[in-house]
């Protein structure tokens, strides 16, 4: 570049024309010093040009150099870290592993795994299924009622008169200042069915029943079977065919020889009760067999009056009403001597007359 001061300090020193006119010539002259510049100037852009082209090439390099190493110094970072990771990571694993292994330790040297308990069905609904299930197959249809029951279905509409000894309250559980009992009898349950259903109607209604009384052969809560069949043409006879192959089919007996008592029952005219021929062999009573006779229910040919107590004319339908204790079927079949076990919830006890849930329904003690 022109070194600019230099001539204006040049300029101002000169002290004669001729000085002003050199200083001229050589500024502005053919071959001045501005006129050169003017004229290398496409040489000088030129080489500064190449200058920078240069400087570029250089610092293009360096960066790529940098990169380079850039490039490698996290390469190196990288696989540390992944190292250091991985490690820490297996290290977690097997102290993890290891404290489980801790935790679930297995004595293999225990000779046996504790038994599975599997649970029994209690005689009671075993009885209770056999009874559903015959005398479904006989056509008969499942019926059910309350336990608490008024007066006039547990007595007054089965035809029991006031004065029975069966309403004494020494009998009975009464509710509080009520009518209200607990059912004496699941005779209740004929009352109910045919007020709904009228007649024909063929039921049989398993359920509880509540009395106030307590021995080997008695308990305060116990379950009857009740059947009832009324149609037009009901017979005693029908009663006794189907009480038999009833009798045949639970006590899975070919043989089931029966005897007829005359009773009194105020629901049924004429009653009775009907015994089962049976002997004792090795402590076991066996149905059908030997020469003596147990009782095993009640029944008789609906009396007209409970009819005409729901509505059902007696002229035109009749027929007969049985009813039996379940627990007592179950203690004849299976053999128990004392009723309140049933209920005394003795795990031994339901170990020796329970049933396994998957055995046909006369093997016991799933033995066979
Ligand atoms: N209810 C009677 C009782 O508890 C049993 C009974 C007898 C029911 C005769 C009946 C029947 O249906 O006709 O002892």
């Amino acid at each position: 570049m022109i070194d600019k001061n230099k001539y204006l300090s040049e300029i101002s020193n000169a002290k004669t024309l001729n000085q002003i006119k050199d200083i001229h010539t050589s500024l502005f002259g053919k071959n001045g010093i501005i006129k050169n510049a003017f004229k290398s100037l496409p040489d000088n852009v030129k080489k500064l040009h190449e200058n920078l082209k240069d400087k570029i090439q250089e610092f293009t390099e360096k960066c790529e150099e940098s990169k380079k190493q850039i490039a490698a110094e996290l390469n190196k970072i990288k696989t540390e870290l992944e190292e250091a990771i991985s490690k820490k990571h297996k290290q977690i694993e097997l102290s993890e592993i290891n404290d489980k292994l801790q935790k679930d330790k297995i004595d293999v040297t225990l000779p046996f795994a504790p038994e599975k308990q599997i649970g029994l069905i209690h005689p009671f609904n075993r009885v209770v299924e056999e009874v559903c299930e015959i005398f479904s197959s006989m056509g008969f249809s499942y019926a059910e009622g309350p336990h608490i029951e008024s007066d006039f279905y547990n007595f007054t509409a089965l035809n029991i008169p006031d004065h029975h000894p069966a309403r004494q309250s020494r009998d009975s559980f009464y509710l509080l200042n009520s009518e209200n009992l607990l059912r004496t009898e699941t005779s209740a349950v004929q009352i109910r069915t045919m007020e709904k259903q009228k007649a024909p109607v063929k039921i049989f209604a398993p359920g509880s029943v509540f009395r106030n009384e307590s021995d080997a052969t008695h308990v305060p809560m116990f379950h009857q079977l009740e059947g009832l069949w009324v149609d037009e043409d009901i017979t005693m006879k029908d009663l006794l065919s189907v009480l038999v192959s009833f009798l045949k089919e639970f006590f899975c007996t070919d043989n089931a020889p029966i005897r007829i008592r005359q009773h009194n029952f105020p629901f049924t005219e004429p009653s009775v009760e009907i015994d089962v021929k049976y002997e004792r062999k090795n402590g076991q009573i066996k149905i059908g067999q030997g020469d003596k006779w147990l009782e095993i229910l009640g029944g008789g040919m609906v009396h007209p009056n409970v009819l005409k107590n729901v509505n059902i004319d007696p002229s035109k339908y009749q027929g007969f009403a049985f009813g039996t204790g379940i627990e007592r079927l179950a203690m004849l079949k299976y053999g128990m001597p004392d009723v309140r076990e049933f209920y005394n919830s003795d795990i031994n006890w339901l170990k020796h007359y329970g049933f396994k849930p998957y055995n046909n329904p006369n093997s016991q003690n799933g033995l066979n």
